[in-house]
C-alpha cells in the first residue's frame, strides 16, 4: 500500500469557494481512498456516513472483496481456491500470519490450537446458569466473554506473546463452547475434545457424539465442514468485524471483543440470516406459495425481506454461495437427505433471479442462503446455524483484532455525529410542564 500523498482530491464549498486538498490514498486493488483525517481540522466541517457505505475505517492486509466482480481473497487467495484445495486451520494460520504456513509452521500452529481445546471445568458451572431453552448464541455471548474471567494469563494486550495466546485459546475453545451449548441445549452430557482428530472432525464429534455409543466422523461430513468454516473466516470490515475492532480500539481484553463480534453477528440482517432462511423456507412451506412471498419481499410496508438475498457488497453474486452450493449437493447425497426445502431454495432462486424487483436492486443469493440447508442435513438444530459462523469467523474477528493491535499509532475509535434535537433551552420545572 502507498500513502504518499502525491495523489490529492480537492473538495470546494460550492457557497463560499473555498476548498480544500485531502490525499488520495491507493491501495493494492479497490477505490482510492480520500484521507479525511484534516478535514475538520482544515474545513470544521465533518463528514456524514450513517451506514458506512462509503468509508473505510481501516488499512488492512486480511481480505479484500470486490463486490462487483464476485470476488473474494485472503492474503491474495482467491476463497474458491482455499475452499477446494486448503484446510481450515491452514486458512487460519494465513489469515493469522499473512502466509501459507509450511509443514513445520502448520505442525506447530495445528498442536498449539489442538493443544488449547478444552475449557477450564469449571465453565461447566457457568452453562447451569443458563435456562435449557436459552437461544445458543445468547450462550455464547456470556461464555465466550466469560473466558476472560479464567485465563488471566494472556490479558495483557500489550504483549505480544499474551495476544498470540489468545488469539489460539479463541480459535481452539470456541468450537468447545459452541458445542457445549448444543449439548447443554438438548439436555445431552458435554462431549470432551479429542486431540486425535482433525479440527472439523473433532467439532462434530463433540457436537453429535454421546457417550453410550461409538461415533465415527463421515470423512465427507468433515470434508464439508471444513469448508463451510473456510467460506465463512472472515470478510473484511462487516458489522461484526466492525464491532471487534471498535471494542478493541478502547484496549478490552480479546475475549470480551469477540462476545462483542458474536452479539453482532446474532442479528438475522448479519451472520443470524442463516438461521432466518430455513425458517422462511418452512414458512414458504411449497413452490406455489412462491410468488406470494416474493410480493411481500418486494412490498415497502411489509418488512418481510427474503433471507439469504442481497448484500451489501456482493452486486453480482457471492462468491462464498457459489461454492455452498455445490458443497449442499455433495453433502445431501452422502446423507441420502432428499430434503424438499433445497427444491424450494433452488425454485426460490430462480425465480427471483428473473424477476425485475431482484435484477434491479442486484439482489442474488449470499452465503447464508445454502449453508442453512447442509447445516440442516448434517443434523444441527436450526438455532445452532448462527452459532456456526460464530465459530468459523472467530478466526477473522482475531486477525482483525490483532492487525489492529500491531498498528502503531492505535487510536480508540470514535465517530462523530450529526445533532439533529432540540436547541438549548431551559429546565423546565415539574408543574409548569405539558
Ligand atoms: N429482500 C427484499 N428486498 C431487499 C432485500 C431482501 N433480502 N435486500 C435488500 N432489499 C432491497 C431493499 O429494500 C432496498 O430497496 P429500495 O432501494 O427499493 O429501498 C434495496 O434492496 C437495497 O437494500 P438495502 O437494505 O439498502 O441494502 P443494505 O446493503 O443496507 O443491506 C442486507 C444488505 C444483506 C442487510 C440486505 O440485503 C438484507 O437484509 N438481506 C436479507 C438478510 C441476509 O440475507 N443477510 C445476510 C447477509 S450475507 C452474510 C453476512 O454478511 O452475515
Amino acid at each position: 500500500m502507498t500513502d504518499t500523498p502525491e495523489q490529492t482530491f480537492t473538495l470546494t464549498n460550492d457557497q463560499t469557494g473555498e476548498s480544500c486538498t485531502l490525499p488520495l490514498v491507493e491501495g493494492t486493488y479497490g477505490p482510492h481512498c480520500i484521507d479525511i483525517r484534516k478535514l475538520y481540522a482544515q474545513t470544521g466541517h465533518f463528514t456524514l456516513d450513517p451506514s458506512f457505505t462509503a468509508t473505510g475505517s481501516c488499512k488492512s492486509r486480511i481480505t479484500y472483496i470486490d463486490g462487483d466482480e464476485g470476488i473474494l481473497m485472503h492474503r491474495g487467495y482467491d476463497i474458491k481456491e482455499l475452499a477446494t484445495k486448503s484446510t481450515y486451520l491452514e486458512t487460519c494460520y494465513l489469515l493469522l500470519y499473512g502466509e501459507l504456513p509450511t509443514q513445520a509452521e502448520l505442525d506447530e500452529f495445528t498442536h498449539n490450537i489442538t493443544y488449547h481445546t478444552m475449557v477450564h471445568e469449571q465453565m461447566h458451572r457457568l452453562f447451569s446458569g443458563f435456562r435449557r431453552d436459552a437461544h445458543p448464541m445468547a450462550v455464547m455471548v456470556g461464555v465466550v466473554g466469560a473466558l476472560a474471567a479464567f485465563y488471566h494469563d494472556s490479558l495483557d494486550i500489550n504483549d505480544p506473546k499474551q495476544r498470540e495466546i489468545s488469539a489460539h485459546r479463541l480459535i481452539a475453545k470456541v468450537p468447545t463452547l459452541a458445542a457445549m451449548s448444543m449439548k447443554y441445549s438438548m439436555g445431552q452430557p458435554f462431549v470432551y475434545p479429542d486431540n486425535t482428530l482433525s479440527y472439523s472432525e473433532n467439532f462434530l464429534k463433540m457436537c453429535f457424539s454421546v457417550p453410550a455409543e461409538e461415533y465415527k466422523v463421515s470423512p465427507v461430513l468433515a470434508r464439508a465442514m471444513d469448508r463451510i468454516l473456510i467460506l465463512h473466516a472472515d470478510h473484511e470490515q462487516n458489522a461484526s468485524t466492525s464491532t471487534v475492532r471498535i471494542a478493541g480500539s478502547s484496549q478490552a481484553n480479546p475475549f470480551a471483543c469477540i462476545s462483542s463480534g458474536i452479539a453482532s453477528l446474532w442479528g438475522p440482517s448479519h451472520g443470524g440470516a442463516n438461521q432466518k432462511v430455513l425458517e422462511m423456507l418452512d414458512e414458504i412451506g411449497s413452490k406455489d406459495r412462491i410468488p406470494e412471498f416474493i410480493e411481500r419481499a418486494k412490498d415497502k410496508e411489509d418488512p418481510f425481506r427474503l433471507m439469504g438475498f442481497g448484500h451489501r457488497v456482493y452486486k453480482n453474486l457471492d462468491p462464498r454461495a457459489q461454492v455452498l452450493k455445490e458443497s449442499c449437493d455433495e453433502v445431501l447425497e452422502e446423507l441420502g437427505v432428499d430434503d424438499p426445502r433445497l427444491e424450494l431454495a433452488m425454485e426460490l432462486e430462480r425465480i427471483a433471479l428473473e424477476d425485475e424487483y431482484f435484477v434491479q436492486r442486484k439482489l442474488f443469493p449470499n452465503v447464508d442462503f445454502y449453508s442453512g440447508i447442509i447445516l440442516k442435513a448434517m443434523g444441527f438444530p436450526t438455532e445452532m446455524f448462527t452459532v456456526l459462523f460464530a465459530v468459523s469467523r472467530t478466526v477473522g474477528w482475531v486477525s482483525q483484532w490483532k492487525e489492529m493491535m500491531e498498528e502503531p499509532a492505535l487510536r480508540i475509535g470514535r465517530p462523530r455525529q450529526l445533532y439533529t434535537g432540540a436547541a438549548e433551552r431551559p429546565y423546565v420545572p415539574m408543574k409548569k410542564r405539558k
